[in-house]
């Protein structure tokens, strides 16, 4: 059955498009506090360019674009298949909905045991197809590959995207009751506010030529473990290690020393497991250092979870 077109613009603009993946480290929880951060110039209209260069669910542009007044938007991640998720959803929303739909179907006409079988058959044509796949072209094939990772995304174990060393989906089915498979409202809106959005997969540097005084950029990339067993950076292939944390310290001087943009980045705060571990207070000591409150599963055991802070720097 495919999807009935029955979303007028104006019944579109009523509610905000919101991200349509969950995101291991998704802001989503901090947006009020991160607002509060973002530069004077992006409220009183000076500022009309957004970068956002780690940009994962991307909770904050999705803030910033719906409440700023803006004429160039740039997202990148070095994760191509969240790029060709973004860049499916901009240019061929319906056929994405009506490969989820399927899917949806699909998944419940079946006993919650063969909805496993289904999950895991697909996580494997989804790990096997990577390797050759093409990413350049918004195919077909495009639009059914991203239909299966939103379906993953949804259906996988807490709902996050998480590879192994190899860059394999590696999370387990989720045993939801009724995931929400097939979000059509809001991958309607999303694409609505993807239009004219500039779209790059590759390093954070990727967008550099771009970059000048008028832009304000977020970093948001892979956290510093704050545990010796929290995991956080199993996002994409590669790890994110204390040197890549130095190396990224480098390049937010780049942009505030020589371009003179505004710049805003976040990440864990080591101060939450040893008041002494000064790494990021120490690498930005020369810029404006600020904490949110945050929520996060830092501990396998529940009860044991809890309010920790974390780390916004901006040079503003
Ligand atoms: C903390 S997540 C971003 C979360 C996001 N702000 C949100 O709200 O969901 C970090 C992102 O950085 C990306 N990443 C990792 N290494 C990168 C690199 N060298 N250049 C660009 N992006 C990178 C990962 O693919 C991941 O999506």
């Amino acid at each position: 059955m495919s999807p009935v077109k029955t979303l007028a613009k104006s019944q579109l603009n009523t509610s905000l498009a919101k991200p349509f993946l969950k995101w291991v480290g998704g802001k989503s929880q901090l947006r009020e506090q991160f607002s509060s951060l973002y530069p004077t110039q992006l409220k009183t209209g000076e500022i009309k360019k957004y970068f956002e260069l780690c940009t994962g669910g991307g909770a904050i542009f999705f803030d910033v674009i719906q409440k700023f007044d803006l004429n160039q938007i740039f997202l990148n991640d070095v994760n191509q298949d969240l790029i060709l998720a973004y860049r499916v959803i901009q240019c061929h929303p319906w056929e994405l909905i009506a490969e989820l739909v399927h899917l949806k179907e699909k998944l419940f006409q079946l006993e919650i045991e063969q909805r496993s079988e289904l999950f895991y058959q697909i996580r494997k044509e989804y790990n096997q197809q990577r390797i050759n796949f093409d990413y350049q072209k918004l195919s077909t094939e495009a639009i059914k590959r991203v239909a299966w990772l939103i379906f993953i995304n949804k259906t996988c174990f807490n709902g996050l995207y998480r590879t192994n060393k190899k860059g394999d989906f590696n999370a387990p089915f989720g045993r939801y009751k009724n995931p929400k498979i097939c979000d059509q409202e809001n991958l309607l809106r999303v694409s609505e506010i993807l239009q004219g959005v500039t779209l790059v997969s590759g390093s954070y540097r990727s967008l550099d030529k771009f970059i000048d005084c008028q832009s304000f950029i977020y970093i948001d990339p892979p956290y510093r473990p704050i545990t010796k067993t929290a995991n956080f950076t199993a996002y994409a292939k590669s790890r994110f290690n204390d040197a890549s944390q130095v190396e990224l310290s480098h390049y937010y001087a780049h942009l505030s020393e020589d371009y003179g943009a505004k710049v805003m980045l976040s990440n864990s705060n080591p101060h939450n497991s040893d008041p002494v571990d000064d790494f990021f207070h120490d690498l930005y000591c020369d810029y404006k250092i600020s904490e949110v409150y945050a929520t996060r599963m830092i501990n396998s055991d529940a009860s044991k979870r809890g309010k920790i802070t974390e780390l916004v720097i901006t040079n503003y």
